[in-house]
């Protein structure tokens, strides 16, 4: 298993986040827009009511920077028994600090959470480009995605 370097952290998104460069983060996966800390708050605080369904995992350098991001949702079916099904969105690595296993590091993480939670997968869409880090995350190919944008 990966480990995190030296002096780095794997922990829950807190609110304070807003001012320890998480967006910064999200900015090399797309856009994320001018969110003002009024807004920031207030997602937070929907997602906080919400700490059984949404995990939000941040990575953090010797500085307490954040470097790394990724989620997890869970997704209560009725199929399957009831099943549980985890989605793993917005992975992110800082571009300076891609190449250290930190995305690894946030997808087992993830894994270990939706496996917790009693999920029976986890599933993500992801570009041809990053096909490979997925493989080698343990992931494979499965489906096709598609999108309707409004
Ligand atoms: N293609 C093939 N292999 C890759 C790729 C890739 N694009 N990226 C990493 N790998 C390999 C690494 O070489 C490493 O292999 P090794 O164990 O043989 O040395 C292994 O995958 C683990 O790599 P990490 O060092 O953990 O990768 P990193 O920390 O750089 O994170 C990530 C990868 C998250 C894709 C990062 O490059 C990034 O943030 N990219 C921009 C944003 C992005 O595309 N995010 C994913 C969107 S999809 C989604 O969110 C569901």
């Amino acid at each position: 298993a990966a480990q995190l370097p030296e002096g780095y952290q794997c922990r829950p998104l807190r609110r304070s986040d807003y001012h320890d460069g998480f967006l910064d983060v999200l900015r090399v996966l797309t856009t994320v827009g001018d969110v003002t800390e009024e807004q920031w708050d207030e997602r937070y605080e929907w997602i906080s009511h919400r700490n059984d369904e949404y995990f939000l995992l941040c990575i953090t350098d010797s500085a307490s920077r954040i470097v790394g991001t990724g989620a997890l949702i869970v997704e209560r079916k009725f199929i399957h028994n009831l099943g549980l099904v985890g989605h793993i969105e917005d992975i992110a690595v800082a571009k300076d600090q891609q190449g250290k296993k930190l995305g690894l590091r946030v997808i087992q993480a993830l894994d270990f959470v939706a496996e917790k939670v009693g999920c029976y997968k986890s599933i993500l869409d992801c570009s041809e480009a990053n096909e490979g880090f997925y493989v080698k995350c343990g992931f494979k190919r499965a489906g096709l995605e598609m999108a309707h944008y409004y």
